[in-house]
């Protein structure tokens, strides 16, 4: 056993690192959460600070929990900190190169019995364990966006990933109340290996004329009882973000069925990225439609 864990460090502060700190703090653990951008810092702790207020106002969680919560988590830019942890999850910028170079950084200054997770959503974690001297201790954990809210957590082992790792950090994600799968490390891991081939075809559905946009959505809406259509959820998530992890897919995984759809790829060019953009599939502004298919 590597003992308890008592604190963690979470490395990027945005969507995920934010609310992956929150779950922390609200579950007992000490949170050290860093990003190399001041102001990134400052949003995650506006947003966590407003998302624990609304938990109390709701009754999810006492007025002193929340005070505790709160108490327990720290900001900082400076890597050394992390030496304190126990755990350290890296949710910063999807890049290889990027990640493996944090990798070694953290190899260097955290405790050697530390293990050290990533939350990336389609690199190779043999690759970014091959980076440090201790690869028996890194794995993928995969939280799903927004972490406060979602369920489920899938856990990547990758090729040197060790049992006591796995059951440490099977163990941790249980602590934040999670629910977890676990995946060998291979192209998309389970989620997306199944998702994004399902919003390919959704797109390529569209792109051959086969139905209007809205019925292939409330298709699988009705016909297969999924909260949300894929284009719909296309847009949720990100276009750019759809076609890179089909990229990785075909890539990785080398069948021709995961080749992106030109409609995807055309999208994206145009700058049709989604919601985030006000439009992709669907014009969610008043900005007129400039790609037809
Ligand atoms: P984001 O862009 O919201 O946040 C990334 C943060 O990392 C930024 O605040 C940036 O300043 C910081 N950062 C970049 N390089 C850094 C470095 N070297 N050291 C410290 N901080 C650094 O990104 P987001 O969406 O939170 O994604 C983070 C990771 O989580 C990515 O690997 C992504 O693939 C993965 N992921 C994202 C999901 C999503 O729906 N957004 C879902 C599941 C995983």
């Amino acid at each position: 056993m590597m003992g308890e864990i008592k604190t963690i460090g979470v490395v990027g502060s945005g969507q995920m690192g934010s609310g992956i700190a929150q779950l922390g703090a609200v579950h007992g653990l000490d949170v050290w959460l860093l990003d190399t951008d001041p102001g990134a810092l400052s949003r995650a702790t506006k947003s966590i600070s407003a998302s624990i207020h609304r938990m109390v106002s709701k009754g999810h969680l006492s007025q002193a929990a929340g005070t505790d919560a709160l108490g327990r988590l720290k900001c900082t830019s400076n890597l050394e900190e992390l030496s304190t942890a126990d755990f350290v999850i890296e949710a910063i910028v999807e890049s290889e190169d990027v990640k493996k170079k944090l990798f070694v950084q953290l190899d260097k200054i955290t405790k050697r019995s530390a293990i050290l997770a990533s939350n990336t959503s389609s690199i190779s974690i043999t690759r970014l364990a091959s980076a440090v001297s201790r690869p028996l201790q890194v794995i993928g954990m995969h939280f799903m966006n927004p972490p406060p809210i979602m369920k489920l957590v899938e856990i990547i082992r990758g090729a040197d990933t060790s049992d006591e790792t796995y059951n440490e950090t099977k163990a941790l994600a249980e602590r934040l109340g999670k629910i977890v799968i676990c995946s060998q490390d291979y192209a998309g891991f389970i989620v997306n290996r199944i998702l994004m081939p399902m919003i390919n075809e959704a797109f390529f559905t569209l792109y051959t004329g086969v139905a209007t946009k809205e019925d292939i959505d409330t298709g699988m809406k009705l016909g297969t009882n999924h909260p949300m259509g894929p284009l719909q959820l296309a847009d949720f998530i990100g276009l750019d973000v759809c076609l890179s992890i089909m990229k990785v897919l075909h890539a990785g995984l080398g069948d021709g069925k995961y080749a992106p759809c030109p409609l995807l790829v055309q999208y994206v060019d145009a700058g049709r990225l989604g919601r985030k953009r006000g439009i992709g599939v669907y014009n969610y502004s008043k900005v007129p439609e400039t790609v037809k298919k």
